[in-house]
């Protein structure tokens, strides 16, 4: 056992702040092959990382194509991840296994802990500072249920930066307060699609009711971005080096649970474009790659964006105005209108290139559930465990729960262990349909997706 962690194996482990990882992990550099480059849509050629350079900061780039297994955490983004603050704690969720009497050791890691209630501020933090380093004056992005808009929000605010947010309509009208909480820290959010865009104001002609998505919400803030020179684009998901931020997670759960002696047999948590997920999984597949380590892990996501289990593995554009390369992934289609579920940020069509290799190759399965029933295990975990999750980790309390209930039936001892990667504080609204019987569930009859390149 550290001496430093704290030893109680039955409440926290709570790293002490000088012990918190000085690199983020690259799953890059340990992937059994290359991933499939991604590629120019008009040429069909493999695509150089030049053009992104004015979409990204510079710094984002380069490690968006690196394959240095550690890269250094800037001592400014450090200190501000000491701020948020981080190392954040790991629960054993003792209360849930007393309810669920079950023999399974349930842990989950708190990445709601900071002002703004999700993992996303550590790779918000990261690309405000490379581009306030690059000395760019305004961010743009897209957000979904409004936490990584938040979270960029505050990140611009920190480094000086103005900050614009297009936000999925569908979520700005269920979540005002997301809204208001990135307008307080200066950002400007306009409902998507907006009227302050082309692709937006094509869409609103056609449909004036449309709700959004965030393929759409994407599109907005790439042609905005465009169009202002001083601008650069942010993306709270599926690039290699927004998961390479969030590796912070891992590496920290990596040690907290090595200094109680436990090793996770299952590791599972919920993907919209995969971050948190790939953050807190990553460093543990590392072992798994190299073939030392049995550890299962499970995506969660929403049947009613089934991209990994009833998508196709194919190359797509990454929004729905094909603005972007084409990413080889498991997609729903870039054409696809989710439903509005509850959980926005689950609400895309595609999901991480490398995410999406892993799960082809089967180091990592997945499962799809609908809104009501993870609403339910939300409950039980606020009724057990004091906690309010956000919807889009309740897909991942549901299988803790589930595989929790199997090894009560088969009196396994397994080590669950989840990414508890937001809370649900401002997601009240839909805690309130859920308990009224109000919330509607959703699941495709037919997807399909065009096939873009060979
Ligand atoms: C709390 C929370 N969890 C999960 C997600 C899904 O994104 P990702 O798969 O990149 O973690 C989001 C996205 O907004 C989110 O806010």
């Amino acid at each position: 056992m550290s001496k430093n962690a704290s030893v109680d194996k039955d409440h926290a482990v709570l790293l002490p702040q000088d012990e918190m990882p000085t690199h983020w992990y690259n799953i890059l550099a340990d992937l059994p092959e290359q991933l499939a480059p991604p590629l120019d849509p008009r040429t069909l050629k493999p695509m150089s990382p030049e053009p992104l350079l004015r979409l990204f900061a510079k710094d984002v780039v380069m490690q968006e194509v690196s394959t240095e297994r550690f890269i250094k955490i800037p001592d400014e983004v450090y200190d501000a991840y000491l701020r948020l603050p981080r190392p954040t704690p790991l629960i054993r969720a003792g209360r849930l296994e007393k309810f669920l009497n079950t023999p399974a050791e349930i842990y989950y890691k708190c990445e709601y802990v900071n002002p703004t209630g999700s993992h996303k501020p550590n790779t918000a933090i990261a690309q405000a500072y490379y581009n306030m380093v690059q000395g760019n004056k305004r961010l743009v992005t897209e957000t979904g249920a409004g936490q990584w808009g938040s979270a960029l929000a505050m990140a611009a605010a920190l480094f000086g930066l103005k900050c614009d947010v297009y936000m999925v309509r569908a979520s700005y009208d269920q979540k005002p307060g997301r809204r208001t909480m990135m307008q307080a820290m200066g950002a400007n959010v306009v409902a998507s699609p907006s009227k302050s865009t082309q692709f937006g104001r094509g869409i609103l002609e056609s449909d004036p009711n449309n709700t959004g998505s965030l393929g759409i919400a994407i599109s907005e803030a790439i042609e905005d971005c465009l169009a202002h020179e001083d601008t650069r684009y942010c993306l709270g998901s599926v690039l290699n080096h927004v998961l390479l931020h969030q590796t912070i997670i891992g590496l920290e759960a990596k040690k907290q649970l090595s200094s109680i002696d436990v090793v996770p047999d299952v590791i599972c948590g919920c993907i919209g474009g995969g971050s948190n997920f790939a953050g807190f999984a990553y460093p543990f597949m590392a072992d798994k790659l190299k073939g030392k380590s049995a550890t299962k892990f499970v995506a969660c996501e929403p049947k009613a964006v089934p991209s990994t289990t009833r998508g196709v593995y194919t190359y797509d554009f990454g929004d729905t105005a094909e603005m972007t390369p084409l990413l080889k992934m498991y997609t729903v289609g870039h054409k696809y209108q989710p439903p509005p579920i509850h959980a926005g940020g689950l609400r895309y069509h595609g999901k991480a290139p490398s995410l999406c290799y892993l799960i082809n190759k089967g180091y990592v399965s997945s499962v799809a559930y609908s809104q009501n029933e993870v609403f339910e295990a939300a409950r039980i975990l606020a009724q057990t465990e004091g906690m309010i999750t956000a919807p889009e980790t309740a897909h991942n309390v549901k299988y803790a729960i589930d595989e929790a209930l199997r090894c009560k039936k088969t009196g396994e001892k397994k080590i669950i262990a989840f990414n508890n990667c937001g809370h649900g504080l401002l997601d009240l609204q839909a805690y309130d349909a859920f308990m009224n019987g109000l919330l509607e569930d959703y699941e495709p009859s037919n997807i399909e997706v065009p096939k873009l390149a060979p």
